[in-house]
């Protein structure tokens, strides 16, 4: 039988031990750091046999056994196994993704699959109603929000939203914008964008105490985002990183000074951030959703809310006048040095951004004509 390494394979080490963890199908196993070297012979498809001649200094029974062993959990294939067609197949479809991306996707993966009744991860989905070994961990809770007390606070007004723009209308004219006016946001509508999609609506019981929820949904009401604003033309507030404190409906002075150019560079040079009047971060306080669901799949789930509050966020800058932007290409040290944050349980996801939108976009995509209809497969032939 020849025998080829899993393309789809992650070793590490976790709590002392070196773990072999091959996906999507496989398991992962704990071995001894040699497993890495007999990995490693089977590069191309070998035979035992062909694969020990290159392992001179270890002896065939040792890799006899480790053999076997990394057969059985999957990091080993058998040439033209179903298992092994499938991994070139991942491998192809994932190319330059891999092994970063396919290995959080395929590890958080049926991760309620195949677990007897109260040993399954709990889903995300809300307080109330998880299953059998969803009971959050005792302990204190982390709290709900957010405060730099010691930081200059700008307490904002409380005039609401005007929200009163048909959703069809706002949802059809919604539009990422990277073409502004330059002209200041008014403290009353960052205010009231800011209360609108990141502001408690209302609280909830848990059963361990109060969670409060948002204009957004968002996984098990753990509220574990938290909004940073960079400040470049909004009037009656210097340029500088603010944090958003819902609770109080404040901003909170953390470092003065902001540029254009800081924009720009922080958004991996992307020329079109130079000019919006105003950013926030999305950064995720990590131990606000661990502390209730400890599985690694809810991770996505931290991904999945910062989507939400980011549609939320351009919904309602449109329904107020102003152009909405974000991105996902920024740097991430920086931009969390900027909001004071040590990038370790309190870390950026996503960045937003607005301001009033000029009304001819330069930047704008034209509509597509017959010619780029004519460079488009629309349907696989
Ligand atoms: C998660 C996400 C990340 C994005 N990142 C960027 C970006 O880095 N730079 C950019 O110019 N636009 C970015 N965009 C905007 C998209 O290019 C834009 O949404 C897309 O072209 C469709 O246009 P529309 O938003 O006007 O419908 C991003 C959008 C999303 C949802």
């Amino acid at each position: 039988m020849r025998l080829r390494r899993s393309r789809c394979l992650t070793c590490y080490w976790h709590e002392g031990a070196f773990v072999v963890h091959p996906h999507p199908h496989g398991t992962s196993m704990e071995l001894h750091p040699a497993a890495a070297e007999i990995l490693t012979a089977f590069d191309e498809w070998s035979t035992p046999d062909e694969a020990a001649g290159r392992l001179g200094h270890l002896t065939p029974d040792t890799i006899e056994e480790a053999v076997a062993a990394l057969v059985d959990a999957g990091a080993l294939l058998a040439q033209g196994s179903t298992a092994a067609r499938r991994d070139e197949l991942i491998a192809g479809q994932w190319g330059a993704w891999m092994p970063e991306a396919s290995f959080f996707h395929y590890a958080t993966s049926d991760v309620y699959d195949g677990h007897p009744a109260g040993d399954a991860p709990a889903p995300p989905d809300g307080e109330a109603g998880d299953p059998a070994g969803a009971e959050a961990p005792a302990g204190p809770l982390p709290p709900l929000f957010t405060s730099h007390p010691a930081a200059p606070r700008v307490l904002l007004p409380r005039r609401p939203a005007e929200l009163r723009t048909p959703l069809g209308e706002v949802l059809y004219d919604r539009r990422t914008h990277r073409d502004f006016t330059g002209a200041p946001v008014s403290l009353d509508t960052l205010a009231a964008l800011l209360a609108a999609v990141f502001g408690p609506v209302d609280f909830i019981d848990c059963g361990r105490g109060a969670l409060y929820r948002r204009t957004s949904p968002q996984g098990g009401s753990r509220q574990e985002i938290d909004a940073y604003v960079g400040v470049l033309g909004v009037s009656g507030l210097s340029p500088g990183w603010y944090h958003y404190n819902g609770l109080l409906h404040a901003l909170e002075l953390l470092s003065e000074g902001f540029t254009p150019q800081d924009a720009a560079h922080l958004c991996a040079d992307q020329s079109w951030a130079a000019r919006p009047a105003f950013f926030v971060v999305l950064a995720a306080r990590l131990e606000r959703m661990s502390v209730k669901y400890p599985t690694p799949r809810a991770y996505r789930v931290c991904l999945l809310d910062a989507g939400h509050l980011g549609q939320t966020f351009a919904l309602t800058a449109t329904a107020l006048g102003l152009g909405p932007a974000q991105t996902g290409a920024f740097r991430d040290s920086a931009v969390a040095g900027r909001c004071g944050l040590d990038n370790t349980g309190h870390t950026p996801l996503y960045v937003l951004a607005a301001g009033h939108p000029e009304p001819e976009a330069r930047d704008a995509p034209p509509p597509a004509g017959v010619a780029a209809f004519e460079a488009t497969t629309l349907v696989a032939p």
